[in-house]
């Protein structure tokens, strides 16, 4: 089996920041490269797959012999980590299994924007990874915009000192209402039976109690619940400080017939948060977005700790899977 020799590239308005590029981007030349090449490839590179996506924030695969959701799953199986499926995460999005391993990033509609967020950082468990990759390239939009959280928290400690000593004394507390049934038409439609994978009211009581959540049943069915204080910043490495929150998501974005942004995040200790400096950081995060336009077979493997992701609204078919590796778990305790 011939090896392959993929190279860094230039991609159009990467960024730089300080030693490092963002996304980092490989490129496949060999043409006739196969996917077993490929996946072989990935296997012997894999430290240094996930060294740079860690050091950069993203790498980007591009040129790869990689057409569905099964030769994804392929590649991130040749990463050698510990799969972290849909089913046993608390995202709210409605998703829907391809493999394993893949699964489609969202099935909200083409028009609701996605606004950035870590994975799951608004719950106690999310991944340390995620990798995306597009089998089908919306015909306009739909671009996955991408942020260096560790920068970010820079410019917000920067210009809203008080509120960054807020996000990291108080953390942050997240409620949502998840619907009886999933509702494909939100972006946080995901039905709480889904959610919390049970199928009674009160082995959902007995999961959110585990989960130190509080809840409370709404007269249509849907499940109200709050999530313990989780931390509005990480330190994702020695002095590598990142917004590891949803805090833009939850502020700017959780809305549909049953959730009001202005409801769904607060302190850990119950106070509000600053408005104007939640705008200003959400502005911040826009101005330092990286819009990753994607080709079919692109790849992205993501360090969730150090950058967020979102979605351009798009028009015509767009088909973008996802996997996410390695389950952490997070606590908070309020220091105030
Ligand atoms: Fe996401």
């Amino acid at each position: 089996m011939s090896e392959l020799c993929p190279v860094e590239m230039a991609v159009k308005k990467q960024q730089q920041h300080g030693d490092t590029v963002f996304p980092y981007a490989l490129v496949c030349p060999d043409t006739d490269a196969s996917l077993a090449n490929a996946a072989s490839w990935v296997n012997t590179q894999r430290a240094d797959l996930l060294n740079l996506a860690n050091q950069h924030g993203a790498v980007l695969l591009r040129g790869f012999p990689v057409t569905g959701a099964v030769d994804f799953d392929t590649m991130v199986q040749a990463l050698k980590l510990t799969n972290f499926p849909y089913g046993e995460s608390l995202s709210n999005a409605v998703r829907i299994n391809r493999t394993d391993r893949v699964f489609s990033a969202n099935e909200a509609p083409p028009e609701v924007q996605i606004f950035f967020h870590h994975e799951m950082a608004q719950t106690p468990i999310y991944p340390r990874w995620i990798f995306f990759s597009c089998e089908i390239a919306a015909e306009q939009g739909g671009a996955t915009p991408l942020c260096r959280s560790d920068v970010l928290y820079e410019r917000i400690r920067d210009a809203q000192p008080q509120f960054a000593k807020a996000c990291e004394d108080k953390g942050l507390r997240y409620t949502n209402v998840m619907p009886d049934e999933d509702d494909a038409n939100s972006g946080m439609g995901r039905s709480w039976r889904s959610t919390l994978g049970v199928d009674s009211r009160g082995s959902a009581e007995q999961r959110l109690a585990e989960l130190e959540y509080s809840w409370q049943w709404e007269a249509n069915g849907c499940l109200k619940a709050t999530s313990p204080p989780l931390p509005a910043v990480m330190e994702a490495s020695r002095g590598r400080k990142v917004f590891f929150n949803q805090l833009i998501a939850a502020f700017s974005g959780w809305k549909d017939d049953r959730n009001d942004p202005s409801k769904a995040i607060q302190h850990g200790d119950g106070t509000p948060l600053n408005s104007e400096a939640v705008l200003s950081a959400a502005q911040m995060a826009e101005d330092l977005s990286f819009d990753l336009e994607w080709q079919a077979g692109d790849i992205a493997l993501i360090d969730n700790t150090i950058a967020m992701h979102a979605r351009r609204p798009f028009q015509g078919r767009r088909k973008v899977v996802a996997s996410l590796a390695e389950m952490q778990t997070q606590t908070f305790a309020l220091n105030c």
